[in-house]
């Protein structure tokens, strides 16, 4: 697969929210880095996969809840679409297992697709809700800085 410029961050991808665009750079970062991973001929995307699994489970979880918060109209299938994307990192996972040899090929077309599906379109347009809503913004805006706190640790006695 040739070098696409769906693996680099491009303005298009932007919602015009500092703190969403700063995920969304972060999973075209992690689809350079199996970009490489894939053009180096290793195979070894599992690295990789975990950091989508880890990551987009905290991104996702965190989007879904701006939405219900910003009574978004079209989080249904937002969320829906979300959904079918951590589904899909499943099968890449059980791909990896079964040692499948378009793995990298596949996932990087899903991405490459993902990108230009749901974070030009999908994720901007959510971006252009709350940013004509200053209040909605605002309490977006303040979940987010509280779930990304570190986590508070208790401590258990024996
Ligand atoms: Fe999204």
């Amino acid at each position: 697969m040739e070098k696409t410029s769906l693996s680099q961050w491009n303005p298009d991808y932007s919602s015009n929210l500092d703190f969403f665009d700063s995920q969304n750079r972060r999973l075209v970062t992690i689809m350079s880095q199996i970009q490489s991973i894939y053009e180096s001929g290793s195979g070894n995307f599992l690295p990789a996969i975990k950091q989508l699994i880890h990551f987009l489970t905290q991104k996702f979880h965190e989007e879904n809840l701006a939405m219900m918060i910003a009574g978004y109209p079209d989080r249904s299938k937002h969320i829906e679409e979300h959904l079918a994307f951590v589904t899909k990192i499943d099968d890449f996972l059980m791909d990896f297992i079964i040692s499948d040899p378009d793995l990298g090929h596949s996932l990087l077309t899903y991405l490459q697709q993902w990108v230009s599906e749901h974070i030009a379109i999908q994720d901007v347009q959510f971006g252009q809700y709350l940013n004509n809503r200053t209040d909605l913004k605002k309490r977006v805006f303040d979940l987010h800085q509280e779930l990304n706190k570190p986590p508070l640790l208790y401590v258990v006695n024996a």
